[in-house]
């Protein structure tokens, strides 16, 4: 027997109290939904666009796509970033064609007829016609800016050029645990990218929640003992206190015994990060999340963030990236395998169920789901979801 929440919760514990219903099934395939979603969410927020070590060099740039709209990301010759939709003012065609390189100066060129744009500011410098027609004022046709900010190291875009990064609002799950952590100082060792066939608040559900994560993740529950329990804080069931104190990772979270990082087989390999405190290192893993493009992961030897882009209503681009210490990611003892794959096999698993979850979502007479207790952070997710198409822009 499963009894109701309202029956026996206690004061602090975090579990939904009511019935909540999920968000419309249409809003995970409908196209006119979609289109209104990249409007008002992801054409506002601030968008996670990589590791500042990833754009490093003067002239180095990246693109990015996200549904319709291509960016690209750059380093000036100052060292100062900028962003740009990748787009041309002459007729429209896209700027840069790769993923990411080099520029050979410190001008875009535009491929189809060579208008020349300054990286500082965009402005537009040269034209390739004989001569100006009447009435044309280069000044009119700057790239369109798209705003950048910096936070300890992770860069940020916003489509919104007049947006203001603040990292007090920005972040949903705040970054407290990362204090201690060299991020600004990490490098991106390994990057992965992948396809998954959902839409993109299937993947957040799917990361807020671990009722699914003793049939979904068989290595990680036994890793994180707290998961076997279908919940990721001690805080998530009635009567946690009864366990406050014990020292058992099934009720005060962390890792198994013995387990050092999230990693095949659980150690660290002498790699420890030398400024995390002993509390940092028994909390065996901490998060930041900013909706909606990423969440930051953090371990004793390693960080990994993990962003979203939507490509498509029922298509989600995922960007992996695993960062470490300079002196580790140089190491010729430090096998990166170890995290990688564990990770890997855990974002595969999470993929393939994201993917039965949108699959499921077209039946004829699905209107909604429906969240249990556990699933209080879905409802948070949900109502910043409603919050954020209501607005005014
Ligand atoms: Fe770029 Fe013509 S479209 S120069
Ligand atoms: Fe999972």
């Amino acid at each position: 027997m499963t009894d109701t929440v309202d029956a026996v919760a206690k004061p602090g514990c975090n579990a939904l109290m009511h019935v909540e219903p999920s968000l419309p099934a249409e809003w995970y395939y409908d196209p006119a939904h979609h289109r209104r979603e990249l409007e008002r969410i992801w054409q506002h927020r601030w968008i996670y666009a990589g590791h500042t070590s990833s754009v490093a060099e003067p002239r180095s740039f990246r693109t990015l796509g996200m549904g319709t709209q291509s960016i690209v990301l750059l380093r000036t010759r100052d060292g100062e970033l900028r962003a740009f939709h990748n787009t041309c003012r002459h007729r429209g065609s896209l700027l840069c064609r790769e993923a990411a390189g080099r520029l050979p100066a410190d001008h875009l060129v535009c491929p189809y007829h060579q208008w020349t744009y300054e990286t500082d500011s965009g402005a537009l410098a040269r034209i390739s016609s004989f001569a100006e027609p009447v009435g044309f004022n280069r000044e009119d046709y700057p790239l369109f800016k798209v705003a950048v900010a910096e936070w300890r190291g992770f860069v940020f875009i916003n489509l919104d050029p007049r947006a203001v990064w603040d990292p007090g609002t920005e972040f949903q799950r705040p970054p407290d645990g990362f204090a201690n952590f060299p991020l600004e100082d990490m490098v991106v060792a390994e990057t992965w990218h992948t396809v998954i066939e959902c839409n993109w608040k299937a993947f957040w559900e799917n990361f807020n929640e671990c009722l699914h994560c003793p049939a979904v993740h068989p290595a990680l529950t036994k890793l994180v003992p707290l998961f076997s329990r279908r919940i990721i804080n001690p805080m998530d069931v009635p009567g946690w206190q009864v366990h406050a104190g014990s020292d058992d990772p099934r009720y005060r979270g962390g890792l198994r015994k013995g387990a050092q990082t999230w990693s095949n087989d659980g150690s660290a390999q002498g790699a420890t990060i030398a400024t995390l405190t002993d509390d940092d290192l028994a909390r065996g893993h901490c998060y930041a999340s900013s909706w909606p493009s990423v969440f930051i992961a953090g371990y004793a030897d390693h960080v990994r963030t993990v962003s979203m882009r939507p490509l498509a209503p029922e298509r989600t681009g995922i960007v992996a990236e695993w960062l470490l210490p300079p002196e580790a990611a140089a190491s010729p003892d430090y096998e990166l395998s170890n995290v990688v794959e564990f990770a890997k096999t855990i974002m595969e698993e999470d993929a393939r169920a994201c993917e039965l979850n949108q699959r499921g979502l077209h039946a004829a007479p699905m209107t909604h789901g429906v969240l249990m207790p556990e699933e209080y952070l879905l409802k948070r997710f949900h109502d910043w979801v409603r919050a954020q198409l209501s607005s005014r822009r």
